[in-house]
């Protein structure tokens, strides 16, 4: 799996975030720019991945190896995807690029921000977090990981919020299918209230959509 580094801007369209909460976890976060940012805006931000147990010259490596090759996936599947949000391939690359410097210079100076730890088990306490974010793992990687997979995690993320569980896309990776278990995963989300929201970004064709969970 990639190890990319979307930027705060992307985070900031992609989750609709219009106002930002004292503390919010980015689980998981990769190489994404978000947790620097709003640290710096002035939040208790913490990011989760496994990928962060890397010695520092290897996530390094893995980090600058995405944009290729994320770049090769968009070729791959061109159909599927559509520009108008940011504008063209360079300027893509350049919010990557961006993202993924403010992350490795972040990551450095600030590592307690960055903890390795993975879905379905994290680290924290009940409600510690006012948000929780998952951008590309949950559905994205619906192709390999199955229903029951997905379940777990879930309820992990709920479990950690104390207010609200935004995920984004709601479509796989590549051209960008649906899930063909969504409704049934939804369904079996006891205890957790679901709402499908418009939001302001799209770069797969028709992933302009993101997940809102809360407790029931
Ligand atoms: C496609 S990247 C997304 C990174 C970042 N959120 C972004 O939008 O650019 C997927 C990330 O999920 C992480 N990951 C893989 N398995 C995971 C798990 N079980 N729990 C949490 N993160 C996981 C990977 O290490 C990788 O960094």
């Amino acid at each position: 799996m990639l190890v990319t580094s979307r930027s705060y801007a992307e985070y900031e369209a992609m989750f609709d975030l219009t106002e930002l909460p004292e503390s919010i976890l980015d689980c998981c976060a990769g190489g994404a720019g978000f947790t620097a940012e709003a640290a710096a805006r002035g939040v208790d931000a913490i990011a989760a991945d496994p990928a962060y147990e890397l010695e520092p010259a290897e996530l390094v490596d893995t980090v600058r190896r995405s944009l290729p090759a994320t770049a090769g996936i968009v070729d791959e599947h061109s159909g599927s995807f559509v520009w108008h949000w940011y504008g063209s391939p360079e300027r893509k690359d350049q919010f990557r690029i961006e993202a993924a410097d403010t992350f490795l210079q972040d990551v450095s100076v600030a590592p307690e921000r960055y903890v390795a730890a993975g879905l379905p088990e994290l680290p924290f306490g009940d409600r510690r977090f006012e948000l929780v974010l998952c951008s590309h793992l949950l559905f994205t990687w619906a192709d390999k990981y199955d229903r029951d997979w997905h379940l777990a995690p879930l309820r992990e993320l709920i479990r950690v919020s104390n207010r609200e569980v935004r995920i984004f896309p709601l479509v796989m990776q590549g051209a960008g299918e649906p899930v063909p278990y969504l409704p049934e995963l939804l369904a079996a989300l006891d205890g957790i209230t679901w709402e499908v929201r418009k939001v302001p970004y799209e770069f797969q064709v028709g992933a302009n959509e993101m997940l809102v969970l809360t407790r029931s």
